[in-house]
């Protein structure tokens, strides 16, 4: 089964961008699966609304994920009402079901699991245990987790905490690709972060301008995403009929 993940879609100019391509990239890596993750896709560069969500639904991705930005344009019913729009299950007032979906594509089934970190970010209910009762309910042999989070460690700990026992743990939300994508020893296949759908010149697809303010005047800037080319960030993931990773592969593909 070939699984098409896209890391971060920031703002408006990285949603057109993802909208212009992803039937292209789906038929170029032959995807079986899409999953996109969601969490910056508002115009505004943070949260995602109804109509964004159906924007990229219907361009071809089967499942949406999030992250820290998932509640800032929705409340928790909007991760109620669709089951393949997801955010952590691990946030503390995350409803049973909203960070898990399975999807049946007929010769296909997989499970989709979104999950946060703890470290550097607002610490929500401990993933690690998270996933061991997650998976208890689990009855697919594809599973992927997107694992959202800051540390790099962290990341890399929870995907050997997870290994053998789901397909791929693939990290989000720092926005830039990592160099390496592996197979653990258990089978499943890691990537520290996805990277990002969004311009070059920006600071993680926020312009820079305003960035540089943040960072340099500690002010607090209403941040406003950045135009202009860029790149499209995932990955593949091909697993066997047993749902063990065969490969991972980084996918960047450039926008002018
Ligand atoms: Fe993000
Ligand atoms: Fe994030």
């Amino acid at each position: 089964m070939n699984i098409l993940f896209i890391g971060d879609v920031v703002g408006s100019n990285g949603r057109r961008r993802l909208l212009n391509n992803l039937p292209r990239l789906k038929r170029q890596y032959g995807a079986d699966l899409c999953i996109v993750n969601g969490e910056n896709s508002n115009e505004s560069g943070t949260g995602i609304t109804r109509s964004d969500a159906s924007d990229i639904f219907a361009r071809g991705a089967d499942v949406i994920t999030g992250g820290n930005h998932s509640m800032r344009r929705a409340d928790i019913s909007f991760y109620s009402e669709n089951e393949y729009i997801l955010c952590p299950q691990n946030l503390l007032y995350a409803e049973k079901g909203c960070g898990v979906c399975t999807v049946d594509m007929g010769r296909y089934t997989a499970a989709v699991i979104n999950l946060m970190g703890t470290a550097f970010i607002e610490n929500h209910k401990n993933p690690f245990f998270r996933l061991d009762e997650i998976l208890k309910e689990v009855d697919c042999k594809t599973v992927i987790v997107d694992f959202h989070a800051e540390s790099t460690a962290e990341k890399a700990a929870f995907a050997h905490y997870a290994d053998g026992r789901v397909s791929a743990v693939i990290g989000t939300h720092t926005h830039v690709q990592t160099n390496d994508e592996r197979i653990l020893p258990g089978g499943t296949a890691f990537i520290t972060d996805a990277g990002a759908v969004c311009a070059e010149n920006s600071v993680l697809g926020v312009s820079v301008d305003l960035a540089v303010a943040k960072q340099k005047y500690l002010k607090p800037v209403k941040f406003c995403t950045a135009e202009g080319p860029g790149y499209i960030c995932g990955v593949l993931v091909q697993t066997d009929r047993e749902g063990k990773a065969v490969n991972i592969e980084k996918v960047h593909a450039e926008f002018r």
